[in-house]
């Protein structure tokens, strides 16, 4: 089933390490690639020759190797995987992950890579129950890092409780899974979806923005790529990471977003959670605009912007099936959101009362109403993962009806 797949093994300093020699072992039978970074505590468990002789490929274990990086640089070996499997993942390998340090080649491949990455915790049960590991733990998660949970029993330490290193068969068929994931119901559909403000420059250092954080945007992509779909997602600038699995298009202003999005057609959903800046400055300052003693301040001429979703949704054979708009309205919520989805010829409007007491813009949660020619339906205030998640199972429904 994974016959052909690449996984790059990280084998961190742990008397579990040994167990990573039987992983190697299983994962070649299973018709993998296999390529091992050892850290230089897990040198002190397990050689890289035995590691070597079981992958049958060159180990790597320096940073600053200068035959290494010239065959390899660390950033290809972090991305020419398919998949990125830390076992046994000690807790200071998992402290480094959540905190980001670099600070040799097995940390600095798991900050650079841009591939699903499986933990396999192993380590004391005091280490592995300490709120510090547990945090670390929470934080890699919601990056969206799967886990091998560790086993419970008697420990090389002599103690007893959870910490213990999965047994390589389940790591194997964690592996499994990962690489060969089960189709979901939106596995072969491309969905377009633009998220976050835009910036429409001033002159080379002030803007036209506003308050949208990007975070609902982003969570519909998030939840159309966990229903098996291939995303792009067009973002204006945001604070906020990229979601995973998700193909990522970053752009400033309205005009490359409405570029980038008719670059990415055809799709068969194209969701549009972009609070696109309706106007942008005529001829913006190829200098910086200086502040003359006495002067009136500059006049600035505003021009529209292009409508996205008017433009995408217009009747054509590049027109996706299933165009969704968003409402965020701070009075009339409803007439403006129906008026909308009218004009700009919008499948289903999704609205939101974005008045400030309502704390939505920029906040963490969402009352919206679907708006389609069926009618109206009203959801609770729910996260934003959550109204994402819920489109997305909506999305998934309206293209198996036809
Ligand atoms: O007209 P209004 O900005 O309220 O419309 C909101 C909807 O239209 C959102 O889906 C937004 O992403 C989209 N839009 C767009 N391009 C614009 C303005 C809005 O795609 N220039």
């Amino acid at each position: 089933m994974s016959a052909g797949k690449r996984v790059l093994l990280i084998v961190s300093g742990g008397i579990a390490a040994y167990k990573a020699l039987e992983l190697i072992r299983l994962l070649r039978r299973a018709g993998c690639a296999v390529t091992c970074v050892l850290t230089e505590n897990g040198g002190q468990f397990v050689t890289p020759l035995s590691l070597q002789a079981l992958s049958e490929s060159k180990v790597y274990t320096d940073l600053f190797s200068l035959t290494d990086e010239s065959e390899m640089g660390h950033i290809q070996l972090s991305r020419a995987a398919d998949l990125l499997v830390v076992a046994p993942a000690t807790a200071n390998i998992l402290a480094k992950m959540a905190a980001g340090l670099a600070d040799d080649l097995a940390s600095t491949v798991l900050l650079a890579t841009d591939k699903p990455v499986l933990v396999a915790p192993a380590m004391n049960v005091r280490m592995w129950l300490h709120p510090a590991t547990q945090a670390n733990m929470k934080t890699l998660e919601q990056r969206g890092v799967q886990v091998v949970q560790p086993g419970e029993g008697a420990m090389a330490c002599n103690e007893f409780g959870p910490g213990r290193l999965a047994e390589p068969p389940e790591i194997l068929a964690a592996i499994e899974s990962l690489l060969n994931p089960a189709p979901g119901p939106l596995s072969g559909r491309h969905a377009l979806v633009t998220s976050g403000p835009t910036h429409e420059p001033i002159d080379p250092v002030r803007y036209l923005a506003n308050r949208s954080s990007g975070r609902q945007g982003h969570a519909i992509a998030a939840a159309l790529a966990a229903l098996g779909a291939r995303v792009t997602l067009v973002s204006g600038p945001v604070a906020i990471g990229d979601p995973p699995g998700v193909e990522v298009h970053r752009v400033e202003t309205a005009e490359q977003m409405l570029a980038a999005c008719r670059a990415a057609l055809p799709a068969d959903v194209a969701v549009f959670a972009a609070a696109v800046a309706d106007w942008r400055v005529d001829h913006a300052a190829a200098q910086k605009i200086k502040k003359q003693p006495g002067a009136a301040p500059p006049a600035l001429t505003l021009v529209p912007n292009p409508d996205i979703l008017a433009a995408i949704a217009a009747p054509g054979a590049q027109r996706p099936r299933l165009v969704v708009g968003f409402a965020a309205e701070t009075a009339d919520l409803m007439a403006n959101a129906q008026a909308k989805l009218t004009r700009k010829n919008a499948d289903w409007i999704v609205a939101n009362d974005v008045s400030p007491e309502t704390g939505i813009m920029g906040g963490a949660e969402n009352a919206v109403h679907i708006l389609s020619a069926a009618g109206v339906e009203s959801w609770p205030l729910l996260p934003k993962q959550a109204v994402a998640d819920r489109l997305a199972g909506r999305i998934a429904e309206a293209l198996s009806r036809d």
